[in-house]
């Protein structure tokens, strides 16, 4: 069964077609500044606006689609509006069922298809959000969690105060590899959960200050946060008694993080999955796979029920 799947929960539009065992297109725009974060009406302008080149890359015959899938949620209102339209066309004219599925689930799924992972922990490090899930007792979980802004977010933060234009997480990694010095930071855990508030308002201090290199801060926000993360996913792992963790979300592109997660799952005899940059960042082929396992599984969904639900939490249905 082929299933084309929409993203577009923030700043990229994703556009992936994939069968039960594998993805087959996966093409995506997104958007970007030179300076400063984003603005939520301008992103969606630009990905209105790349709508009619993205489509024409596509190259599945459109009458070979047998389902629609699309990101229902969580994510920012202006974007999903504009997924949501697109799978309610595609739907009526092509005469084909329409699912809405939650994004964050679709970053856990797809990742097992793409490792092989079977029953892993997924650290989910994106823009705006930050999760420990996991699959328990029949349904999806959160076991911990940010309070305030995700990962990504709180580094495109720290960017900007650096002048760096959006996303800064990559320009950051590249800083960071120059860093000799580590600053003490504070390392907020609560429990299970993580925040970063606190963390970006020392940091502007530290900067207005000028006591120390872009370079030494860079690097030592990395070893910061990533250990904070890490801390709570090897709980969580703990708790679950599951001896695999898999990481998605575009943060999960960094390769320090890579390395911090390889070192804590061998501590602990268990096993690291990574899929590719393309299905860590936002995409459709997450979205399409998604939405075929749980039209197997028979959910359905009716036209009026697309309706965009921007606060969904993974841990509802
Ligand atoms: P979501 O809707 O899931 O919150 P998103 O819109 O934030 O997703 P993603 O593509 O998953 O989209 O992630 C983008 C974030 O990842 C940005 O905050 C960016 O700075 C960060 N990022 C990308 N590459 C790296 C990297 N190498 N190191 C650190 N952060 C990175
Ligand atoms: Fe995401």
């Amino acid at each position: 069964m082929l299933c084309l799947g929409i993203e577009s929960t923030a700043h990229t539009l994703g556009l992936g077609v994939v069968t039960e065992r594998r993805v087959l297109e996966n093409i995506k725009v997104s958007y970007t500044t030179t300076q400063g974060g984003i603005i939520p009406s301008r992103a969606s302008d630009y990905l209105v606006a790349e709508l009619p080149k993205l489509l024409a890359r596509l190259k599945t015959p459109l009458h070979k689609i047998e389902l629609i899938a699309f990101s229902q949620g969580p994510g920012i209102g202006h974007s999903l509006r504009i997924g949501a339209f697109l799978a309610r066309a595609f739907a009526v004219k092509l005469k084909k069922p329409i699912i809405g599925v939650n994004h964050c689930v679709a970053h856990l799924e797809i990742g097992k298809l793409v490792t092989k992972a079977k029953d892993p922990v997924l650290l989910y490090t994106s823009g705006a959000n930050t999760q420990v899930i996991a699959f328990q007792g029949g349904r999806y979980r959160i076991f911990g969690e940010t309070l305030d802004m995700g990962v990504g977010n709180f580094l495109d933060a720290f960017g900007r105060e650096l002048g760096l234009g959006f996303p800064a997480g990559p320009q950051i990694e590249q800083l960071a590899l120059k860093g000799k010095h580590y600053v003490k930071l504070p390392y907020v855990v609560k429990g299970m959960d993580v925040s970063f508030g606190g963390l970006l308002t020392n940091l502007k201090q530290k900067l207005s200050k000028g006591d120390y290199s872009k370079e030494d801060l860079a690097y030592s926000v990395q070893e910061t946060v990533f250990a904070m993360l890490l801390e709570v996913a090897e709980r969580a792992m703990a708790h679950c008694n599951k001896q695999e963790l898999l990481l998605g979300g575009g943060v999960a592109c960094n390769k320090r993080l890579q390395e911090m997660a390889r070192i804590m799952c061998r501590e602990r005899n268990a096993e690291l999955f990574v899929p590719a940059n393309e299905f860590l960042v936002d995409n459709g082929a997450m979205i399409a796979y998604l939405g075929l396992v749980e039209y197997k599984k028979g959910r359905r969904m009716k036209l009026e029920d697309t309706i965009i639900r921007p606060d969904w939490r993974t841990d509802e249905d």
